[in-house]
């Protein structure tokens, strides 16, 4: 099978384990839970997860858990950016952002909720027993990559800084953990569960950091195209900063470092080389193949 028609596959194998993981009860939080992540997103992690894997042969099945967790994860971390005392965000993939579909109490919640689920998934990961360190190593991640020192620790720096002050320096620091950290985390856990060699993970680190950099610096020049800028707060922003030409330079650049990064994983890398070009195509729906 071709990569593209691979990634395709593999996407949709995605969207039913998502279904299959979410809780299926009327109350509003379960539908809240349900509306936030059954509405199109790209995948963009949950694809890195199985990329990154099938560098070792491993199959979607040991790994879909892995993949949903961290597209949990990253759901719970949208519901939570949108609200009034984050980004003030009413509009989420095309319509109304969680807290403005159930209100603000069932869209913390549901945050919670699907951060909560994300690490009874991985808890619960069936793996062979050969692969139960690595497991732990993988969920031990993870856990610090959205933590306070990764994904979090990002969003605070976002909140907290200037644009008028910041340089690119910290704005670069700032992406590598908002959107950076789960990015290379889901590069990272197919990497783990492996058995990468180190100077492999290191690669694949590598790999995950430059995609995770231009995968913000993307979104900072797309939406600066949309109308939607004006209407959220002043944040740090990388293509504000530098100007659209010197970001789509950079964008550019960042990928092909990563691409060069994969070296020597040969046509077993191929999946992650696709999901590393899809970050050139310059529209809403592309980011992934
Ligand atoms: C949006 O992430 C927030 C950022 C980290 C830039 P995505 O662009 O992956 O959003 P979905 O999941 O595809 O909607
Ligand atoms: C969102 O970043 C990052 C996380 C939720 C961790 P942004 O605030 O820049 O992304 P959008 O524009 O809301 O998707
Ligand atoms: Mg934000
Ligand atoms: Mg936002």
């Amino acid at each position: 099978m071709r990569a593209e028609q691979s990634l395709a596959a593999s996407k949709l194998r995605i969207e039913q384990a998502l279904e299959r993981f979410l809780p299926g009860g009327e109350s509003p939080l379960f539908q809240a839970m349900r509306y936030a992540v059954l509405s199109g997103g790209k995948r963009f992690r949950p694809l890195l997860v199985l990329s990154s894997g099938a560098c070792y042969g491993l199959r979607p099945k040991i790994l879909l858990p892995f993949a949903c967790a961290l597209e949990f994860i990253h759901n719970y971390s949208l519901i939570h950016d949108d609200l009034p005392a984050m980004d003030d965000d009413d509009y989420r993939r095309g319509r109304p952002s969680c807290h403005k579909a159930f209100g603000e109490d069932i869209a913390i919640l549901a945050g919670d909720g699907l951060l909560t689920l994300g690490f009874e998934i991985l808890a619960g990961a069936d793996v062979p027993a050969k692969l139960q360190a690595r497991k732990e190593e993988a969920i031990r991640t993870v856990g610090w990559r959205a933590g306070v020192e990764g994904m979090i620790g990002g969003q605070a720096l976002d909140i907290s800084l200037r644009p008028q002050d910041i340089t690119e320096a910290q704005v670069e620091d700032l992406i590598l953990k908002k959107t950076g950290a789960l990015i290379t985390a889901a590069v990272e856990v197919g990497a783990i569960l492996g058995g990468a060699t180190r100077s492999e993970q290191r690669a694949l680190t590598n790999y995950g950091q430059n995609i995770g950099l231009a995968f913000q610096i993307r979104d900072d020049i797309l939406d600066s195209r949309s109308a939607k800028k004006k209407m959220t707060p002043e944040r740090p922003d990388y293509a504000a900063l530098v100007g659209l030409d010197m970001a789509k330079t950079k964008l550019e650049a960042l990928i092909h470092e990563a691409v060069a990064s994969l070296g020597r994983f040969s046509r077993k890398a191929e999946g992650l080389r696709l999901l590393a070009f899809s970050l050139l195509v310059m529209n809403h729906e592309a980011g992934h193949a």
